[in-house]
């Protein structure tokens, strides 16, 4: 079965919409395989976001990201790439529909509430930057 990585952002955790955001994960079918509450250090999430490094943005998302503690989870189901990246909505939450999570708890482009790994190849480095195998519960 597919797996990716979600990550509730420090501003949905601070906002208090943790919740709310496992609740429609579930409602849609995805299954939580592992689940951590972590607080980023500068290291651990400049490795995460390594793709990024030349971004503009960058410094700026490192500050975002270690500024607060994040839930980490792995989900899989069919498709489960897309299925999330859809509840997600696009990066920039205005520009997304109003059912969407980053649409409805997110603020702007940064602080966009919520991660979803964006292929199968980012996914795969995504789950094993934060989980060993022996913390996925596969069933
Ligand atoms: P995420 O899906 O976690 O992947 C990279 C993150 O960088 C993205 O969500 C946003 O939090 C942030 N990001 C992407 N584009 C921009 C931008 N133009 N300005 C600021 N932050 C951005």
């Amino acid at each position: 079965m597919e797996k990716t990585l979600a990550i509730i952002k420090p501003d949905a955790v601070q906002a208090g919409y943790t919740g709310e955001i496992i609740k429609r994960i579930e409602e849609d079918g995805l299954i939580i395989r592992a689940m951590r509450m972590e607080h980023l250090d500068r290291k651990r999430a400049e490795g995460f976001y390594y793709v990024h490094r030349q971004k503009s943005f960058f410094n700026e998302l490192i500050n975002f990201m270690t500024s607060g503690p994040c839930v980490l989870l792995v989900l899989s189901a069919y498709n489960v790439i897309n299925r999330w990246r859809n509840l997600m909505g696009p990066t920039d939450p205005k520009s997304g529909h109003p059912d969407t999570i980053r649409r409805a708890m997110g603020t702007n482009i940064e602080r966009n509430a919520v991660h979803g790994s964006d292929s199968k190849d980012s996914a795969v480095y995504e789950v094993n930057y934060f989980f060993k195998g022996t913390e996925i519960f596969e069933r």
